[in-house]
């Protein structure tokens, strides 16, 4: 039987997800909630049996909903949450970041508390092909990753409704609005929590001749962080927003005694210029120190998974597991404690490059502690 999702907030993601669900066989949009007329009709142009509605508390009314999504701007995820917690609190997938200030914890700790259904936090990257086959494979390439590196050279931001997008108050800086994707992809790779971050970053080419409403938008362009992992693992990252003539988007490598795993996916298809001819194919490549020879291997998406979305068919693998989830056949791969971590990390970077200083992490019961008592 098809699972029925009731949407909030459907701008680009939103209808990259609409166009996802109309190719799982299980999934119906029945409603959709969209404040802005344009976005509105684009989505119906997606979804056209969805119902359109003018609220959170209208769109909680139509009983057929089994699920939520929420493509909502970063900084009201927690606020609808909450609402949905106490109005009626369905299975939910809420896009990253879970939220945007270091305030916001205690929120969502009463969440991680008293939620009573699965709230799975959207972490594509983990279910981009060639992401989930160096996750597969790492261990024995490796033999214990030692070193992580994952560098992403890409288009600057794009225009969003209401250019949410360009100020730190309402993104959480752009080490939390697009690199909790890295720094939840370091903690999943390296299956170990980060004990201390540097980090160094800012903005050098995008936006300095932009203006909203006289304002100069504040979101960073480039940075690097370099994070140290309770296991003894380091993982870096490499952010730069100004370098879509790149043939790859995301180049991630680990490393450790046995030899060397990378991927490289490229970005998305509709942004590769027609005069170079096809869009590049993502890869692996293992490298074992012994004996020596580099294997790369192509790992081809299925064209009507490109076509549907600009994050190499992971949108549908994703929603693929969150049905799992939402029928009670399989876990939420992506907690409320994961989307913590992701963001929390991102906050700290982005604090580690103003003050020049190492952010450090307590330990894990500390951390409950520090929580419980917040
Ligand atoms: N996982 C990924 O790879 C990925 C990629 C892009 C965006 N995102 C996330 O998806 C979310 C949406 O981003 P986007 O790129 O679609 O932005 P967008 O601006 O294109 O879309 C956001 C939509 O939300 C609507 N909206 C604004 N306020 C709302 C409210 N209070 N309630 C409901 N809807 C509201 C806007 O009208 C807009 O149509 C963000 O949290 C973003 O970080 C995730």
């Amino acid at each position: 039987m098809a699972v029925h999702y009731g949407v909030i907030g459907c701008g680009m993601m939103g209808q990259e997800h609409l166009r996802n669900l109309a190719l799982l066989p299980d999934a119906e949009v029945v409603a959709i909630f969209e404040p802005d007329p344009v976005m509105r009709q684009r989505a119906l142009a997606a979804a056209p049996a969805a119902l359109l509605v003018g609220s959170i508390e209208e769109l909680l009314a139509v009983d057929a909903i089994d699920c939520l999504l929420i493509a909502s701007p970063n900084h009201v995820h927690v606020e609808q949450l909450e609402k949905i917690a106490a109005i009626r609190p369905l299975p939910v997938l809420v896009e990253k970041p879970l939220f945007t200030s270091e305030d916001d914890t205690a929120r969502i700790e009463v969440l991680r508390q008293t939620y009573p259904a699965p709230i799975w936090v959207a972490m594509e990257y983990r279910y981009m092909p060639p992401v989930a086959r160096l996750i597969a494979e790492a261990e024995a390439a490796t033999g214990g990753i030692r070193m992580l590196t994952i560098r992403e050279h890409r288009f600057p931001f794009l225009q969003k409704v209401g250019n949410w997008n360009r100020f730190n108050s309402r993104t959480g800086g752009t080490m939390v609005e697009k690199c909790c994707h890295f720094f939840d992809l370091m903690r999943l790779i390296l299956k170990s929590d980060p004990v201390r971050i540097m980090a160094s970053g800012g903005q050098a080419v995008n936006h300095a001749d932009e203006r909203y409403e006289g304002l100069q938008p504040d979101i960073w362009d480039h940075a690097y962080a370099v994070v140290d992992f309770a296991s003894g693992a380091r993982a870096m990252l490499e952010l730069c927003m100004f370098a879509e003539g790149a043939r790859y988007q995301e180049e991630i490598s680990a490393v450790g005694p046995l030899g060397k795993i990378e991927c490289k996916v490229p970005g998305p298809g509709r942004f590769w210029p027609e005069h170079l001819g096809a869009p590049p194919v993502a890869k692996v490549i293992v490298s074992p120190r012994e004996p020596q020879g580099p294997r790369a291997i192509d790992i081809p998406v299925d064209p009507a998974l490109l076509d549907a979305g600009d994050h190499n068919g992971s949108t549908f693998y994703q929603h693929q597991r969150f049905l799992q989830a939402v029928r009670g056949e399989g876990p939420v791969e992506v907690s409320l404690d994961d989307g913590w971590w992701a963001v929390a990390m991102g906050l700290a970077a982005q604090q580690s490059s103003v003050t020049g200083q190492a952010v450090t992490f307590p330990s894990r019961p500390q951390r409950q502690q520090h929580k419980a008592s917040a």
